[in-house]
């Protein structure tokens, strides 16, 4: 069983009455479906990708008329797609979907071997059209380990936070309370292009989550707003929501962009690689793109680009592309008979993920969300306030608060292995906190309340890979993020239960919780860990696989400046060049690197 059993009641199916209601969504008009429908050949610009980095990129690059800018998508439209607009509805998008590419982990040694899926948006907006829609930058740290391990300043916190004035549009929640207190409006911008808002629908928990930060302030403070760069403490959740529908980059970036004549747009395109058609400074030219639509495609698509091919094809996909186009680690490409163009030991490497760990405890009284996502009439009553007024549980995200917290500097574990947080203010976990029973693979009980507190490993230390299992371009690539296989991961995923257990023995919980649910129980090590082997599974942020470094660097594959490393007319603008993982969901830290891309490609560097 595959599907996170809570959602499987809002599978789109279920769902399909009210499809047919007439929906507030994107109309595109130059999105093109078949390949001879292109009108040219030849671009200045093609993007492989219209994710959440691509169509940052398409936006930005198309601004210029004269400027010709094509981008090829693999998925499919977001049109009319209802769960990809009613925000509650978004964990069913995924997995195994029309709108997912349906991949699969390597069996994961350090969780007895288990498989799980590794959902990716297939679908215009990538994931931001298929993610959870929390939205924030992280830490000032991950930027300024960014710009050290670089060695270019411009990447650093005090210089990135500038986009964020490009990049977002603060709305009210479609509640329209009160958010006094909740964030702070200076730090936020309300000219740009993705909306993000606050929780538009309160729950039973919320009060008693802050009614937590004030009692327990030395562990657990309120942050009014990490957008400062601060992430510690708990704080309201901002999501990528404006007037209770998603804003994903496609509904934003693309849309605005999209009745400019010199940007086109291929769906149902998928790249199988880029090739060399030529040099340049002595270094291998890469201005071709073959593409398909399907793996039956006797005759693929080919598309020219004049100036520069960027892939913003993702973590996954990104890396995939570029063995396939003879780039990366000489023995393995030899091993499936590719021709190595650029030699790079590094290309899918380094795969870095959050885990998702779910703490759940069992609950009183009938508040939480749990009969809502068991279908049925409260569902039905939810769909409907959703459908004529666009607010109530289906306007919200999965949760209205999170916290960033630190592992005390005193823990045992550091005198044994160095901290891989970001940097001393940066997290090693997360908390999030939902209304309703959410244990991804696992079917929810048919009866009972429960509270879930998700404590995700944000600093982990294990690294994983992303390799080809073959030559062809249509077999799944092996992923294998090698979660949780370090003493450290092992060590900050006890600790990460722990504290969400101390967390609700404040007393706002006294009436509510009855108690830890099933091995949510352990107290001891060894309890914990079967505990984190048995339930651990992705928050879904893999980055790394094409990962920035300096220019001189022995390792990565990107310069500072987003250019394939030994090539010439290629970059890599996705989360896949983030070289750490972000103290972020990674959708925030994926825009603000695709504007910086942006400017670096305009200022022709
Ligand atoms: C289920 C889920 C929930 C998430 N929840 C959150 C959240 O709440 N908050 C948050 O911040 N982040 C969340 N994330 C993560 C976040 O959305 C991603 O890290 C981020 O959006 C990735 O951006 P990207 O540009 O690297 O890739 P993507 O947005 O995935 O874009 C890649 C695009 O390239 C296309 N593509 C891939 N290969 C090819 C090819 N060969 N040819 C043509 N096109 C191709 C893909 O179809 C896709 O449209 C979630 C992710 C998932 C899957
Ligand atoms: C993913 O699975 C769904 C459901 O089986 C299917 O419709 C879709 O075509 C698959 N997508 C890919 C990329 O294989
Ligand atoms: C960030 O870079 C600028 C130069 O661009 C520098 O002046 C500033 O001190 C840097 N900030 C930090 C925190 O390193
Ligand atoms: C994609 O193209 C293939 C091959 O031409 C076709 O069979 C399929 O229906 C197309 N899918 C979409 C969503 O247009
Ligand atoms: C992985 O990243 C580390 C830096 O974090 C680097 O030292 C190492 O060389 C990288 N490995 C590969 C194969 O690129
Ligand atoms: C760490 O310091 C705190 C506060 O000083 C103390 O209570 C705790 O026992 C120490 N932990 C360890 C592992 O030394």
């Amino acid at each position: 069983m595959l599907l996170p059993p809570p959602f499987a009641a809002m599978r789109p199916s279920t769902l399909l009455p009210f499809v047919l209601c007439a929906l507030a969504s994107p109309s595109f008009a130059a999105i093109y479906t078949k390949p001879w429908q292109l009108p040219r050949i030849t671009y200045d610009y093609i993007i492989v990708g219209a994710g959440n980095a691509g169509n940052v990129l398409a936006h930005a690059l198309s601004a210029n008329s004269n400027t010709q800018v094509l981008v090829l998508e693999a998925g499919v439209s977001d049109e009319n797609v209802l769960p990809a607009i009613a925000p509650f509805l978004g964990p069913s998008l995924t997995p195994n979907t029309p709108y997912d590419w349906n991949y699969t982990v390597a069996a994961q040694e350090g969780l007895d071997n288990r498989v799980f899926p590794y959902p990716r948006g297939r679908i215009l907006g990538g994931c931001t059209t298929a993610n959870y829609m929390v939205h924030h930058y992280g830490s000032s740290e991950d930027y300024d380990k960014l710009a050290a391990i670089t060695g270019d300043s411009s990447l650093n916190w005090s210089n990135m936070k500038k986009y964020i004035q490009l990049h977002e549009k603060i709305v009210p929640p479609t509640d329209g309370h009160d958010t006094t207190g909740q964030y702070d409006p200076s730090l936020h911008s309300t000219s740009g292009q993705v909306s993000v808002s606050l929780p538009g629908n309160s729950q039973t928990i919320d009060a008693k989550v802050i009614a937590t930060t004030e009692e327990y302030s030395e562990e657990f403070p309120f942050n009014q707003d990490i957008t400062n760069g601060n992430v510690l403490g708990i704080s309201w959740v901002q999501a990528s929501i404006g007037n209770g529908v998603r804003s994903s980059s496609s509904t934003s970036y693309l849309r605005s962009a999209n009745s400019r004549p010199n940007l086109h747009v291929l769906i149902n395109a998928t790249v199988q690689k880029v090739l060399q058609t030529g040099f340049k400074n002595g270094k291998p030219l890469f201005g071709g793109v073959l593409f398909q639509s399907s793996r039956n495609q006797f005759f693929p698509g080919f598309v020219l680009a004049t100036k520069e091919v960027i892939l913003s094809a993702g973590s996954i996909n990104t890396p995939q592309i570029l063995l396939l186009s003879g780039i990366g680690p000489r023995a393995e490409l030899s091993a499936l008979r590719i021709p190595t163009i650029i030699n790079n030991p590094s290309v899918g490497k380094n795969l870095s993920d959050h885990v998702l760990l779910p703490t759940i405890f069992n609950v009183n009284g009938q508040e939480s969300l749990d009969n809502v996502l068991r279908g049925g009439a409260p569902l039905d009553a939810a769909l409907n306030q959703w459908t004529t007024s666009k607010t109530g549980v289906i306007a919200n995200t999965v949760t209205n608060n999170l916290g960033f917290l630190r592992i005390p500097n005193n823990a045992t574990i550091f005198s044994t292995v160095a901290d891989p947080a970001t940097g001393p203010t940066a997290s090693h976990f997360e908390l999030i906190f939902c209304n309703f029973w959410l244990n991804p693979g696992v079917a929810m009980p048919a009866t009972g309340s429960f509270l879930t507190i998700i404590a995700a490993l944000i600093s982990p230390s294990s690294r994983g890979f992303v390799k080809l299992a073959s030559d062809d371009p249509w077999d799944k690539p092996i992923i294998d993020p090698k979660m949780v296989t370090t003493a450290f991961d092992k060590f900050a995923l006890r600790e990460a239960v722990r504290s969400a257990k101390r967390f609700v023995t404040a007393s706002a919980w006294d009436d509510y919780v009855i108690g830890p649910y099933g091995t949510t129980a352990g107290e001891t090590d060894a309890e914990l860990d079967t505990h984190v082997r048995q339930f651990s599974t992705t928050v879904f942020h893999p980055v790394g696989t094409a990962s920035m470094s300096a220019p001189n660097s022995g390792w990565g594959v990107v310069d500072p400046n987003f250019k394939v490393k030994g090539a010439e007319g290629l970059r890599v603008v996705d989360a896949s060049v983030w070289p750490h993982l972000p103290n972020a969901h990674t959708q925030g830290p994926t825009y603000l690197i695709a504007q910086r891309a942006a400017a670096v490609i305009k200022a022709g560097l």
